[in-house]
């Protein structure tokens, strides 16, 4: 069934686990990552960047993941990761995004409070939840880059929290996006300060590569409830079409490769959703 982050994340805060995210684009992502969240009974958030609504279109994303979440019990939320697009972000709501994250991390603070309020106020009143950012996430994503991180003031965080009634909200915490080498440092001690400051649910950005698990469960117990994962499915996909290609150079059936990409990317999502906590929390 379809739920938004506000019937998810206050839970997770709570109860100190996080909801794993994950970028989706096709069909074969979107069921690897809900058959590996049904198989957990996990709650689970897919998320689509700008650039995967550009290649699978924004009613066939909504009509495929609706359909999906129709048929399973978990809540499933239909999240907008990184919108930075306002009408494209409304025309997401109207037509069934049950989540948005306006991302104004590069505006400066008054015009990122002005412009997620106003989208927080359109959001809610369509009963969509709403994700803001605080902070600059370095890395490439989707083929936009910020070369340097900068880190989310707590006191800037709290402010915001409160000027823009968001749901949840990303922070900058010395993670980056995108297949890095392994220079980034999870700033626990500044994800435990954001957490004293503010009581929203916290995002993690740019998870997948190079953080150890013993430290991103430290960030779950500061406070962090909600966390993106994209690099490793890509990763997994890619490598599994690479192997399967080398093994099998004459198969001319694209569903076998296709298949073994939704394989690998089933159990990369079962992964983390332990990993997260959030296994056996549906
Ligand atoms: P990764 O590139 O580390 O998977 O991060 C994805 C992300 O934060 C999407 O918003």
């Amino acid at each position: 069934m379809l739920a938004t982050l506000h019937d998810l994340l206050p839970r997770a805060r709570k109860n100190g686990y996080a909801v794993g995210a994950f970028n989706i684009s096709n069909l074969e992502s979107a069921q690897a990552v809900l058959d590996a969240a049904v198989e957990l009974r996990a709650p689970v958030i897919l998320q689509t960047s700008q650039q995967a609504i550009a290649y699978a279109g924004l009613f066939e994303l909504v009509a495929l993941v609706t359909s999906l979440a129709s048929r399973v019990r978990i809540p499933v939320v239909l999240h907008f990761d990184h919108g930075r697009d306002i009408s494209l972000l409304r025309a997401a709501a109207k037509a069934g995004y049950t989540s948005l994250m306006f991302d104004g991390s590069r505006l400066p603070f008054r015009e990122n409070v002005q412009k997620t309020r106003m989208l927080a106020k359109f959001a809610h009143g369509l009963g969509v939840s709403i994700e803001g950012e605080l902070g600059v996430i370095a890395g490439q994503e989707d083929g936009i880059r910020a070369r340097e991180h900068l880190l989310t003031d707590p006191d800037e965080a709290q402010r915001f929290a409160e000027l823009t009634r968001v749901d949840a909200l990303a922070i900058s915490v010395g993670l980056a996006h995108g297949r890095q080498v392994l220079r980034e440092h999870l700033n626990v001690a500044r994800v435990r300060d954001i957490g004293r400051a503010v009581s929203l649910p916290l995002v993690l950005h740019g998870a997948s590569e190079g953080v150890a698990d013993a430290v991103l469960k430290k960030s779950i117990a500061a406070g962090i409830a909600k966390i993106n994962i994209d690099t490793s499915l890509r990763i997994s996909c890619n490598t599994a079409a690479r192997r399967f290609l080398k093994k099998h150079p004459k198969s001319y059936n694209p569903r076998e490769l296709f298949g073994a990409c939704r394989d690998a990317m089933r159990i990369t999502t079962g992964r983390y959703l332990r990993l997260f906590g959030s296994a056996y929390q549906a």
